[in-house]
């Protein structure tokens, strides 16, 4: 979810709907604002709340306006309750509304504590508990921060908080737990927001909330409290944020953007980490220095959904090049194994927006266990990337389009300068392999460039896509997980149903549901495992099924015989071909989706970012 309000002196509806709309990719279920207006004399609280796309919100206000100058929004990714309109934020009670994201773990208690005084919930979140129980501490007398505060001690689980009330047009309360929010510095007017991005153009300069910090809001400034209630100073810092970057350029989608700008995005990441003509480059490769895998015994890779499908390639290259083992688990799953960690042991985080709440737990669970956190992020203001003891940004720019692209690929980008730091802080690279490796990784860009060629071929594969109900994707070694990543996307974005499977393990199960419908996507450049992936290849044909092959000239014209369609990659040389096979994975999955006509930047149930375990 995603929160933004205003202590401010102009009227508060437009701009709050203008930093939601910077939050959307947060989440697009529901959405909603509150004023306070001091023009009606009383300081009136009123509220609006539209289901579905921050449009309707916007479309209801031009009937039904919200005046006033102070108010929160917020943009729902629904937990609590379906998403509807009753269930939309904020949450009103009496004198106050609210908006959160997080979840508050044990609000069935504080409804039952609240119905003994005949306070019951009108809706199913746990979010309008906030607002019954700082009402009810209202009535009992307290002011509206006592109140706040008083309400604020009794949550438990994880919280980005925003209370308003009505009569206090010069008054906001924020707070933070698990969920990050920032507060924004104007001139006679204050915000919060999410993040820096929905604050991008009412001000630069924001304040991060500590974990449990309470800030107290007026036009005037902000005042900062710990959890334990006392008062503390909280740096100002000034962000840089494109607003430009969050505009599709002349494309139809976020995601049509994303996917051609990464020949430009990669070629800036692999500069960052591996050139060395300016005082940037040589920024990148202090930071990969930094991390020092000479002593290291194990490296531990945690992350969620396509990021984690970035760890899952990386490993391969970790261990062929640095001799590295690795570990590579899904974040909800990693902390509660309570996996044993050595101060011999790197953990490495991979996260787009640097906020998504299990690889943030994850993270902190490793936090003084493992030797040294690192992270590899794209917002480098985000909570993982201030945590960690080095944080290596992906250089991606903003994305927008929930279904990632440059930033899976910047992200390998970067993985893979790890990887070949990582093999010659270890001793496993002399100088001229170091340089062969590091030209490899240099010509991506331009291969990724050659591979977006693909995309009429691309087309005439997605209008049949389009019309089928399942698909299977096949790799081995490093083009496994890209298989999966393949998988991920389709589901992601067209809803079609999809697997991705190491190619060798068809046999031991998958295989059964080969029919004459089932396309299975093979990717398969001329490598040294191409045989054995052909044979897999033979094995699908002989029970009818449809291939659609993914390979360079000499793959297609070896290995081609009698499949249904292929897609012809670039010749690849060295171990980084998953990158630019990714360029075909991504278009299949766009142009598969408009076939469908589904939303293709905003598909529906997801978040771009999940702040919420
Ligand atoms: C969400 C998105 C995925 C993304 C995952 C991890 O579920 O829908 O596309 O891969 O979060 O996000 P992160 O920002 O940590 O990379």
């Amino acid at each position: 979810c995603g929160i933004v309000g205003i202590v401010g002196k102009h009227q508060a509806a437009p701009i709050l709907v203008d930093g939601l709309r910077r939050l959307e990719y947060r989440g697009y279920d529901s959405a909603g604002i509150a004023t306070v207006d001091a023009s009606t004399g009383a300081g009136r609280l009123d509220r609006r709340r539209a289901l579905g796309k921050l449009v309707n919100l916007a479309d209801l206000l031009v009937h039904e306006p919200l005046t006033g100058t102070s108010g929160i929004g917020h943009t729902r990714w629904a937990t609590h309750g379906a998403a509807t309109t009753v269930n939309a934020h904020p949450h009103a009670r009496g004198r106050v509304a609210v908006v959160h994201n997080g979840i508050i773990e044990n609000y069935r208690s504080l409804r039952e504590e609240l119905a003994a005084h005949q306070i019951v919930p009108e809706t199913q979140t746990d979010t309008e508990t906030v607002a019954m129980l700082c009402n009810w501490f209202l009535d009992q007398g307290h002011s509206a921060e006592e109140a706040a505060k008083a309400t604020i001690a009794k949550l438990e689980g994880a919280y980005a908080l925003a209370f308003l009330f009505e009569g206090q047009v010069d008054l906001m309360i924020a707070a933070r737990k698990g969920s990050p929010l920032a507060v924004g510095w104007g001139d006679g007017e204050m915000f919060i927001g999410s993040d820096a991005l929905a604050l991008a153009s009412m001000t630069s300069e924001v304040t991060y909330l500590e974990e449990g910090d309470i800030a107290v809001l007026t036009r005037a400034g902000a005042t900062f409290y710990t959890a334990e209630g006392e008062t503390v100073e909280r740096a100002r810092k000034t962000v840089e944020i494109d607003i430009n970057s969050v505009d599709k350029g002349g494309y139809k989608h976020f995601m049509a953007k994303e996917i051609a700008e990464q020949p430009r995005v990669l070629s800036a990441a692999a500069d960052y980490y591996l050139g060395g003509r300016d005082t940037a480059d040589r920024m990148g490769r202090e930071l990969l220095e930094s991390i020092d895998f000479s002593n290291v015994d194990r490296l531990v890779m945690v992350a969620c959904g396509t990021a984690a499908l970035a760890c899952h390639t990386a490993k391969y290259w970790f261990e062929q090049i640095a001799r590295l083992p690795v570990e590579v688990d899904i974040a909800s799953e990693y902390r509660y194994r309570e996996p044993p960690l050595s101060d011999r042991t790197v953990a490495l985080f991979v996260s787009q927006s640097g906020e998504t709440a299990d690889t943030l737990a994850a993270l902190r669970y490793c936090a003084g266990k493992a030797r040294k956190i690192v992270s590899v992020v794209n917002v480098a203001t985000s909570s993982i990337a201030r945590e960690s003891d080095v944080a290596l940004p992906i250089l991606a720019g903003t994305e927008i389009g929930v279904a990632s692209t440059k930033a899976f690929t910047c992200q390998l980008t970067v993985l893979a300068t790890m990887a070949i730091t990582a093999a010659r802080q270890r001793g496993h690279l002399d100088a001229a392999a170091e340089t062969k490796l590091c030209e490899q990784l240099m010509a991506v860009p331009r291969l990724v460039g050659q591979a977006l060629t693909c995309e009429e071929e691309v087309k005439k594969i997605a209008s049949h896509l389009g019309h089928v109900s399942d698909a299977l994707f096949l790799g081995r070694g490093a083009m496994y997980p890209l298989a999966l990543e393949g998988a991920l996307k389709l589901k992601e974005i067209s809803y079609i149903h999809a697997e991705g499977y190491a190619s060798g393990e068809l046999k031991h199960g998958p295989i059964a549901l080969v029919d004459d419908k089932l396309p299975v996507v093979v990717l398969a450049p001329s490598d040294a495992l191409f045989d054995k992936s052909v044979s897999n290849m033979q094995e699908v044909m002989a029970r009818g099924g449809k291939i659609i092959m993914v390979s360079d000239q000499a793959g297609l014209s070896e290995g081609g015989e009698g499949v249904w369609k292929t897609i012809e990659m670039p010749t690849i040389e060295g171990p980084f071909a998953a990158i630019t096979y990714a360029v075909p994975m991504q278009l299949l999955s766009y142009h598969t989706a408009i076939e469908k006509g589904t939303d293709v930047d905003q598909p529906r149930n997801l978040a771009k970012s999940v702040t919420v375990e």
